[in-house]
């Protein structure tokens, strides 16, 4: 199996068969069914123009264990800080890997920088997605819960790139989602049309209340309150979103005592989640945050033509 784009942009491009079919091939690489080198000789240009701990080293080291290299580029390092266009940069690197990830913040320029480059590129992180942030949550879910009956509930900023992603691909794999977020941090119109569009079935609540998001709910997500480039308003964010901080009290409403505690990581502890949820026996956040490297090497192997990915 080929995945019908070059490259992955964002959740809203794939489809419901390729998530499962990038899941498989998690498992494969997980559970050491595969130890060969499929991308033996592959290269891949990680360009990063904000940091990255989990990113950078969850592909660096899928790469280099799939039998390839990384050449990691930090924008300040390179002629893009100097003004080079990123549809040069596209063409030129194009010429030497066989794949580039981009870190950014405008998500057109990882859109610009996928059309101008033969090779597929891989979005590590726009504004508005975060592909492979939410294809390792959810395979964090499988592996813990299974698809079935299960209701996701997420609380905090709703309006940033890891809660677009969260929306599409638990519209996509028909999973209902619950997001509670005050006024001025709930996801767009447009996310909530583009959910529709994967899937005109998809349940997708959006309520101010965060106990309401909660109740009956398996797993229970929330990001940074401040994302990165939103440090100018850290203040007022902090101040908008406090009553929407993961913590026991608000848990209790939840009803259930097996549900899932997520998080992509960084985590700011007393901001969005307190050190007691974080280091409670529901969270997962560690096992989420090593599940980036496995399903990276699923999309790596897809996207490079790993020999059966064909
Ligand atoms: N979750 C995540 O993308 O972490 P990093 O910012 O450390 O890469
Ligand atoms: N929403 C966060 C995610 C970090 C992985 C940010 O963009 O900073």
């Amino acid at each position: 199996m080929k995945l019908k784009s070059k490259d992955l942009l964002g959740i809203a491009g794939l489809t419901k068969e390729e998530v499962e079919a990038i899941f498989r091939v998690t498992a494969d690489f997980k559970e050491k069914k595969r130890t060969d080198k499929p991308l033996s000789g592959k290269t891949l240009a990680m360009i990063f123009e904000k940091p990255s701990t989990r990113t950078r080293v969850s592909f660096e080291c899928a790469i280099y264990q799939l039998g390839g290299m990384p050449v990691v580029l930090n924008s300040t390092e390179i002629q893009l800080s100097r003004g080079e266009t990123i549809a040069d940069t596209a063409r030129v690197l194009s010429g030497y890997v066989d794949a580039i990830t981009i870190r950014t913040f405008e998500h057109r320029k990882v859109v610009e920088l996928a059309s101008n480059a033969s090779v597929p590129v891989i979005n590590a992180l726009s504004d508005f997605e975060h592909p492979c942030q939410a294809l390792a949550d959810l395979y964090t879910i499988y592996e813990k819960k299974g698809f079935s009956g299960i209701k996701v509930a997420y609380v905090g900023d709703g309006d940033n790139n890891v809660t677009n992603s969260l929306v599409f691909i638990c519209a996509l794999m028909g999973i209902p989602l619950s997001v509670a977020s005050p006024e001025g941090y709930r996801p767009k119109k447009e996310v909530i049309e583009t959910a529709k569009k994967l899937n005109a079935n998809t349940q997708l609540e959006v309520t101010s209340d965060p106990k309401e998001a909660v109740r009956n709910a398996d797993v229970i997500y929330t990001d940074v309150w401040v994302s990165m480039g939103a440090e100018a308003e850290a203040a007022k964010r902090k101040k908008d979103l406090k009553a929407y901080q993961l913590n026991t009290e608000l848990l209790a409403a939840s009803g259930k005592k097996d549900y899932l505690i997520m998080h992509c990581l960084p985590a700011h502890r007393g901001d969005e989640i307190t050190d007691e949820v974080m280091e409670s026996k529901n969270s997962v956040v560690f096992e989420q945050a090593e599940n980036r490297m496995h399903v990276q090497k699923a999309v790596l192997y897809f996207l490079l033509g790993g020999k059966d990915a064909i």
